[in-house]
C-alpha cells in the first residue's frame, strides 16, 4: 500500500536528488510512474542523474525534470517552485534532502557552520516555505518529507554544525506538522525521516565497498516509503547503526512514537 500522495502521475519534488538517497528515491517514484523532479547542484552529476531517471519514468524524459538549484539561496528554491507548477502544475510530494556533511569543529571558522547550517537546515525552511501554500492550495493529499539524522537527536562528540543542522530540522519539521494540521483546507502531512547508516557519497568517505550492517539507499528509502503509508511522523530507519547506550535510548525514546514502530531499539 502506498501513501495516496505517492500515485502514478502525482509530482514529487526532491532535493539533493542527483546522488545517494535523493536519487534512490527519484528512482522509486518515478517507478510508480509519478512525475519527478530532481533538485541539485548543476553539472555533470545532475545531467547523469536525469538521463538515469528517464530510463525509470514511465513517460521518459517528459515525466523528469533536473533543475540546478541551490537549496541555501531562497531565491533559487522559489524559481524552482515556479518552474515545477509550470512543467508539471505543482507538487504532491516534496523531498527536502539535501545535505552535506563536510565536518566541523565547535571554534573553527564561522563561515563552515554558515555554509552547513545554510544547506541542512535553511535549505529544508527554503523548501518548505517556498512549496507548501502551493501545495495546500492544490487540496490533494501530498508530503513533505525532510531528511534529518539521528545526530541531529542524540548529539554525539564531534561535528557540532551538523548535529545542530539536523535538529533544527527535527524542530522545523515538528513545528511544520503542527502548521500543516492547522491550515484550512490543508490535507498535507510533514514527516521527518532518519536514515541509519546508508552508503552514499556522504558517509564512503574513501570506502568503495559497503560496509557490512550499511543500508542501501534503495532499502532505505523503501523503508521510508512504507513508513510514510502507514502515518508515522518519525521514520527513524532500523539498522546496526542503533543506539546501545541507555542515555542514547532513552534520548531517542523520548521523541515519542518512533520506539513503537522500532522493535530494534528496544533491544
Ligand atoms: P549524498 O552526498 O549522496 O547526496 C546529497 C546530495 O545533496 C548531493 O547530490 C549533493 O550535491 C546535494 N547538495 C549538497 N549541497 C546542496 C545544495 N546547496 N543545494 C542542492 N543540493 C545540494 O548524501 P546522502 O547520504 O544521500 O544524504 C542525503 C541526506 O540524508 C542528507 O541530508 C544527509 O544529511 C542525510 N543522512 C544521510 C545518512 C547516511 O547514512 N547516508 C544518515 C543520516 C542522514
Amino acid at each position: 500500500m502506498l501513501h495516496p500522495a505517492i500515485s502514478p502521475n502525482n509530482v514529487a519534488v526532491i532535493t539533493g536528488g542527483a546522488s545517494g538517497i535523493g536519487l534512490a528515491a527519484a528512482m522509486r517514484f518515478a517507478g510508480i510512474g509519478m512525475k519527478v523532479c530532481i533538485a541539485d547542484l548543476g553539472g555533470d552529476r545532475l545531467a547523469a542523474a536525469e538521463k538515469k531517471l528517464a530510463s525509470a519514468a514511465r513517460g521518459g524524459a517528459a515525466d523528469v525534470m533536473a533543475v540546478a538549484v541551490d537549496v541555501s539561496r531562497i531565491e533559487q528554491v522559489s524559481e524552482l517552485e515556479s518552474t515545477v507548477r509550470r512543467r508539471f502544475g505543482g507538487a504532491d510530494v516534496l523531498m527536502n534532502n539535501a545535505g552535506i556533511q563536510p565536518g566541523s569543529t565547535m571554534f573553527g571558522p564561522l563561515e563552515n557552520w554558515q555554509r552547513i547550517l545554510g544547506v541542512n537546515l535553511w535549505g529544508v525552511i527554503h523548501g518548505s516555505q517556498a512549496f507548501a501554500p502551493h501545495m495546500i492550495a492544490r487540496g490533494r493529499p501530498g508530503l513533505i518529507i525532510n531528511t534529518g539524522s539521528k545526530q541531529g537527536i542524540t548529539t554525539p562528540p564531534g561535528d557540532p554544525a551538523y548535529n545542530v543542522s539536523k535538529s533544527g530540522v527535527k524542530t522545523f519539521t515538528e513545528a511544520l506538522q503542527h502548521e500543516l494540521r492547522n491550515a484550512p483546507g490543508s490535507r498535507i502531512s510533514a514527516h521527518l525521516f532518519i536514515p541509519g547508516h546508508v552508503f552514499t557519497a556522504l558517509t564512503a568517505r574513501g570506502r568503495t565497498e559497503k560496509p557490512a550492517g550499511a543500508w542501501t539507499p534503495e532499502q532505505t528509502v523503501d523503508f521510508m516509503i512504507e513508513r510514510v503509508a502507514a502515518g508515522d511522523f518519525y521514520i527513524l530507519c532500523p539498522d546496526n547503526d542503533v543506539p546501545r547506550s541507555l542515555d542514547e535510548r532513552r534520548i531517542l525514546w523520548a521523541v515519542g512514537d518512533i520506539v513503537e514502530n522500532r522493535p530494534a531499539l528496544s533491544r
